[in-house]
């Protein structure tokens, strides 16, 4: 990214009416604000582990950027299960006002057992969805990448995972997620109906088609499109939709999968995968499964972005409300969603490369969380982690990623 762009664009990602959206992309979210570099984040801990790893990530953004010469205003707002405890809603409208307001919003997780029961509209999940909805973020970047030193925490045999690094990019804000109608009902027999609809408007796809061919362009070269187009028509527009897009990134391979077809691959043969892009519902599950190939769902950042405006980082995983509070949840995850917050958040590539280099220097050193530990390894909690990831940046470990 050119380095000037940073100091004159506002937020930018893609621009619906752009023809040449190979150069918008090129131009993702450069919103750094002259000439002081001073950025403001909200930080959503949200429920569970969430607060544990939001302040290990939050002293790892901070040490970065006094090292960049970077100057950080955090907002801490409430959401998820702690907002419904506080206000009565999972996303109340001052989290809501403060997110849109920030240059880049970190989550931690949302849920917890104490809230499963309540009504939909009071599920901390119904906040995230909101938080989606409200930022506008339809494209949901979720990366897998098999380091190294974690390929004996995969489940997979060793030769399977070994070298996977693939990118889901999901699509975040429509689908049945989001569809209408939706709802309970009573059929004529008086039986109880739950319904959903899986909807999808051609400009809804072709967005999200654009940012995962421009991710495949800066990647391997290889696009993969989900869907179950044998079956639903939703999924027969989205494949002709992405198809017909494809002639405008000729130097990129399209192919077509079906999903029961790409569950089964992303164990049998992972490495087949560079960029996968799919709907919201087939993105929340392949990349669940993708994150296993890793070792440990604890590693896995992802980032939200839209056509403007601040972008959202959260770790894929949830609350983990089994561990909350007990110092053990891995932290890297969290670490690694600030990382691209300040690479596709912010522009700021430098530091999120230290981050990146900071966890593997880490990791090289042998520290390890319960859920990536193995043998001979040196066994520490989420805040102990926090503090070897300072010490790594702190010596300025050189970029090795
Ligand atoms: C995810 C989560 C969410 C989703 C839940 C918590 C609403 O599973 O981010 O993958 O389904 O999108
Ligand atoms: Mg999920």
């Amino acid at each position: 990214m050119a380095a000037s762009l940073q100091f004159n664009f506002k937020p930018v990602f893609l621009t619906k009416s752009s023809t040449n959206h190979a150069a918008k992309f090129a131009t993702i979210r450069c919103s750094a604000s002259p000439p002081s570099k001073s950025y403001t984040i909200t930080l959503l801990p949200g429920d569970g582990i969430g607060p544990e790893v939001i302040s290990v990530a939050k002293n790892a953004l901070q040490l970065v950027a006094s090292l960049e010469g970077i100057k950080f205003k955090f907002n801490e707002m409430p959401m998820g299960g702690a907002a419904l405890d506080l206000t009565g809603v999972p996303l109340p409208e001052e989290t809501l006002l403060s997110a849109k307001q920030s240059d880049a919003v970190l989550l931690g997780a949302i849920g917890g057992y104490k809230w499963d029961n309540n009504e939909k509209h009071l599920k901390p999940e119904t906040g995230l969805l909101q938080l989606r909805e409200g930022l506008k973020v339809f494209a949901n970047l979720r990366p897998a990448t098999v380091l190294p030193q974690l390929v004996d925490a995969s489940t997979l045999k060793k030769e399977v995972a070994e070298g996977v690094d693939l990118m889901v990019v999901r699509e975040l804000t429509g689908g049945i997620y989001f569809g209408k109608p939706r709802g309970f009902s009573t059929n004529e027999n008086g039986d109880e109906l739950g319904f959903n609809t899986e909807v999808y408007a051609a400009h809804e796809i072709d967005r999200i088609a654009r940012v995962a061919f421009e991710t495949a362009r800066k990647r391997r070269g290889k696009l993969c499109s989900v869907d179950k187009a044998n079956v639903l028509e939703a999924s027969m527009l989205w494949r002709k939709r992405v198809t017909s897009l494809a002639s405008e990134y000729p130097d990129v391979e399209l192919s077509h999968m079906y999903v029961d077809n790409a569950a089964m691959q992303l164990v049998r043969n992972p490495k087949q995968f560079d960029t996968i892009v799919t709907n919201n519902i087939f993105g929340d599950i392949l990349s669940d499964e993708a994150s296993m190939i890793t070792g440990s769902i604890g590693m896995l950042p992802s980032a939200s972005l839209g056509e403007s405006g601040p972008g959202l980082f959260e770790p894929i995983h949830g609350s983990a409300p089994d561990i909350a509070g007990q110092d053990k949840a891995n932290p890297l995850a969290t670490v690694l969603s600030a990382a691209m917050l300040l690479k596709y958040g912010l522009g700021e590539e430098k530091a999120a490369l230290r981050i990146e280099a900071a966890v593997l220097d880490t990791l090289n050193r042998g520290f390890r969380t319960g859920d990536i530990h193995s043998a001979g390894l040196n066994l520490v909690g989420c805040k102990e982690m926090g503090e070897q990831v300072l010490k790594s940046i702190d010596s300025s470990v050189p970029a090795a990623v």
